[in-house]
């Protein structure tokens, strides 16, 4: 571990460590973890782009993502770090890569067709999705893997309603989203030919909502106005895209890790099966506990910046470790324990700041409706195979099994 009096000079010269440090489960790295106190901005490479500074503390996280001289659009040009050969989001048309006024532009305007109220609107047809996927398991009788019947198949359903993707479209769905999200070997060509296709869809779709106008969140976007002004046909496909990737695979592999998670805990399942009313509070235990990915998109620094004891350059990049920063012992007591009664709970898994998720209300809807369905309809839950024969997934910037096989105490 380094130096913590280390000058900024002697840090910028280290070789940097290369970047995700390791993947085991749901796991933070335990170098990761320590980063918070030892080394709070550390530097790093990941596997594609130059070098970076990683910010691990819970504080210098937020401030590094709310702080106009940190920019996501300075990132556009240059070579970026990331982890995949090409970053979907490094476009100037991607709402995750603008600065503010323009962001704060697209933010409210798409905030008129995403808002919580519209969440709350559809809790109970998303109940009825998870419950009727439920059924058709109990059907079949255990075992079932829970991320092929219900993980991945409950957030699709609820996001292509939302969106209005047509019924026909969707069994190309999962293959389009794992391409964006893939970090495997496939070539630069590749995936900019999966961002292509994904493109043109679009395009499409949403040609189609200003002709026939109906009931969905794209339609609402299209129609979205302030005053005079309204989202272009380019942000519209780019947002309905990001809404798309950044909606599903993160929300599918995170029901699957919450109920792994769960059964990893006894003592809080029974606690969490006997209080269904902790299921809010549980879900953000397990926002801030699981890592399911590794550091969010870098920001530039647009001057020379102080951040704890490193002088950050202008046009430097910086990362964040939001994982480290939800495991910072200066914010959470015992942040290695897993307390589904934890208040407060300020995690970072949505991120802070301008670019915070835009679907977190959908995001937290979505996982609460799937732990209250499951627990409650699948007395006796269990893993239908020993844990360590569980595949997790490798070759993309999600965590997660791979297959989920549970069995569960059939009537
Ligand atoms: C467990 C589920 C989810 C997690 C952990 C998550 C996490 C995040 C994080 C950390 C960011 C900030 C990225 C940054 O600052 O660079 C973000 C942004 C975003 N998320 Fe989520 N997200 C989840 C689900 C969703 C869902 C369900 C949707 C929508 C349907 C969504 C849509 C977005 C969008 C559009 C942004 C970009 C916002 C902006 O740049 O202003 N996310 N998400």
């Amino acid at each position: 571990m380094a130096d913590s009096t280390a000058t900024t000079e002697g840090i910028a010269e280290r070789t940097p460590r290369s970047y995700p440090f390791s993947r085991n489960r749901l796991e933070l790295d335990p170098v990761e973890a320590r980063l918070p106190q030892e080394e709070p901005v550390s530097r790093v490479q990941m596997p594609y782009g130059r070098p970076a500074w990683l910010v691990s503390t819970h504080e210098l996280s937020k401030l590094v993502l709310s702080d106009p001289r940190f920019s996501r659009e300075a990132t556009l040009v240059g070579d970026n770090p990331r982890e995949s050969p090409v970053d979907y989001a490094q476009v100037a048309e991607s709402i995750l890569s603008m600065d503010p006024p323009k962001h704060t532009r697209i933010r409210q305007l798409v905030g008129k067709a995403f808002t919580p109220r519209r969440v709350e609107a559809i809790r109970p047809w998303a109940r009825q999705i998870a419950a009727g996927l439920i059924d058709d398991m109990q059907a079949a009788g255990p075992p079932a893997d829970l991320v092929r019947s219900f993980s991945y198949a409950f957030p699709a359903i609820v996001i292509c309603e939302l969106l209005g993707i047509p019924d026909a479209d969707r069994h190309e769905f999962r293959g389009w989203t794992d391409g964006m999200v893939s970090t495997s070997a496939a070539s630069p060509e590749e995936h900019q030919e999966i961002l292509l296709n994904l493109f043109s869809y679009f395009e499409r779709l949403v040609a189609e909502r200003r002709r026939r106008p109906s009931e969905d969140l794209l339609t609402g976007m299209v129609q979205a106005r302030d005053n005079e002004d309204r989202l272009t046909e380019t942000e519209l496909v780019f947002l309905g895209m990001t809404l798309l990737v950044a909606g599903y695979e993160t929300t599918a592999n995170d029901i699957t890790n919450q109920v792994y998670t769960l059964l990893a805990h006894p003592r809080q399942l029974a606690q969490l099966r006997e209080r269904p009313e902790l299921i809010p509070e549980a879900v953000e235990e397990l926002l801030r506990f699981i890592v399911l990915g590794d550091a969010v998109n870098a920001r530039n620094a647009t001057v020379d910046i102080q951040l704890g004891d490193v002088m950050v350059r202008a046009g430097e990049p910086v990362l964040c470790s939001l994982a480290a920063a939800c495991h910072d012992e200066s914010v959470f007591d015992h942040p290695a324990e897993l307390d589904i009664t934890r208040q407060p709970n300020p995690h970072l898994a949505f991120g802070y700041g301008p670019h915070v998720c835009l679907g977190a209300h959908l995001a937290r809807m979505e996982l609460q409706v799937s732990l209250e369905t499951i627990l409650s309809r699948l007395p006796g839950l269990r893993l239908a195979v020993p844990e360590n024969e569980l595949a997790w997934q490798e070759g993309t910037i999600m965590r997660g099994p791979t297959a989920f096989p549970i069995s569960w105490d059939a009537d």
